[in-house]
């Protein structure tokens, strides 16, 4: 079964042709970082027109790369949300105008389960249950996921998502925009034990987050001590030293509640997907505890890891598979929200 998969939802104009949910035969990303670079975030209104710009080229390359027509494509699927707005509808009207003049099925995917496929994409899903946490620039959430598909909500952020923080942060140190891989490369230099920042754990035994508080700690640290290096103040310090020792709250906080939600749900799996799950310290961090407790891992190659459209066209595989196609969804609409 071949599907062409369409994502939207952000800062990048994707399209995949996947077949059967595992073979991918192309698998296109045009990213938006020059365009919001110099506003050290993603501006919703430039990503719309940008996508508008791209999307059919995008479209057009995916097909060529994987050297199939759009008559052999067997459905069209497409991010449906939670995304901005004017950036998802983009992709929606593509897709709808696509599966409207071939005649073909329309397949709506949610982003998250969309990340949540590219954990398996070089790999078979667990047989039994499985915790997964996702950990995007949008969303940080524990679920644990059944067999048949049935998602479990466990917790999520109250605030802040963890990218969020890590794009904060970045931009309180002028370090531009995404900010996640410069902090990511910076921290592989320095020592995480240099600074304690702080490190929400909330309630016993809850699954929700909060990174609200460390963003504000960074904020305070910075008005106390200056800028890295600076000569005009007491203290000198490394920034490879402070963005290790920021990274390193981060990722305790999501390693460690990940291993909680495995033993409090009684599953041997986890896996680790979204934009954040590329983070080297994070990926080290969980090898480690889940070889130390016998628990099996389950992460995305780097690619797969931040958006893109291979994990779109694989969730949809399994979208058909569960519900079939509805061949009447032309008044599907984006949804900023859901999950
Ligand atoms: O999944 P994604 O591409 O988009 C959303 O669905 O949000 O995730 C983007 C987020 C950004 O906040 C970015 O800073 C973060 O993922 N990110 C990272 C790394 N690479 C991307 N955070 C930490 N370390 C990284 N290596
Ligand atoms: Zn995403």
């Amino acid at each position: 079964m071949l599907i062409l998969g369409i994502e939207t939802s952000c800062d990048e104009t994707a399209a995949a042709v996947v077949e059967d949910g595992k073979h991918i035969l192309s698998d296109v990303i045009s990213s938006q970082i020059a365009v919001h670079m110099p506003y050290g975030g993603v501006v919703p209104e430039l990503a719309s027109r940008k996508h508008v710009e791209m999307i059919l080229p995008v479209i057009d390359e995916a097909l060529t790369k994987a050297d199939v027509t759009r008559d052999q494509l067997d459905a069209i699927a497409v991010t449906q949300g939670p995304g901005l707005v004017g950036a998802l509808l983009v992709g929606l009207c593509a897709a709808k105008a696509m599966a409207f003049a071939l005649d073909k099925p329309l397949i709506a995917v949610n982003h998250l389960e969309g990340h949540m496929h590219a954990a398996f994409l070089g790999s078979q899903a667990p047989a039994g249950p499985f915790v997964c946490l996702v950990v995007s620039g949008g969303h940080t959430a524990l679920y644990r996921i059944d067999p048949g598909g049935r998602t479990k909500f466990l917790g999520s952020t109250r605030d802040d998502a963890a990218g969020e923080a890590f794009d904060k942060v970045a931009k309180l140190l002028n370090l531009g925009y995404p900010g996640g891989t410069v902090i990511d490369k910076l921290a592989a230099e320095g020592n995480p034990n240099t600074f304690q920042f702080p490190k929400a754990y909330l309630e016993k035994d809850s699954l929700d987050f909060s990174f609200s508080g460390i963003k504000t700690a960074v904020a305070n640290f910075l008005r106390h001590y200056g800028p890295p290096a600076s000569e005009s103040h007491a203290v000198s310090y490394r920034l490879e030293d402070l963005a290790a020792s920021f990274q390193e709250a981060i990722v305790d906080v999501l390693v460690n509640k990940t291993i909680m939600a495995a033993h409090l749900c009684g599953v041997q799996d986890i896996a680790v997907v979204g934009g954040v799950s590329a983070n080297q310290r994070l990926r080290r961090r969980l090898q480690e505890e889940a070889g130390y407790r016998g628990l099996t891992l389950h992460l995305p190659a780097l690619r797969y890891c931040t958006d893109n459209a291979v994990m779109i066209a694989a969730a949809a595989y399994t979208v058909w598979k569960r519900t079939g196609f509805t061949r009447d969804m032309m008044d599907l609409d984006a949804v900023s929200r859901w999950f």
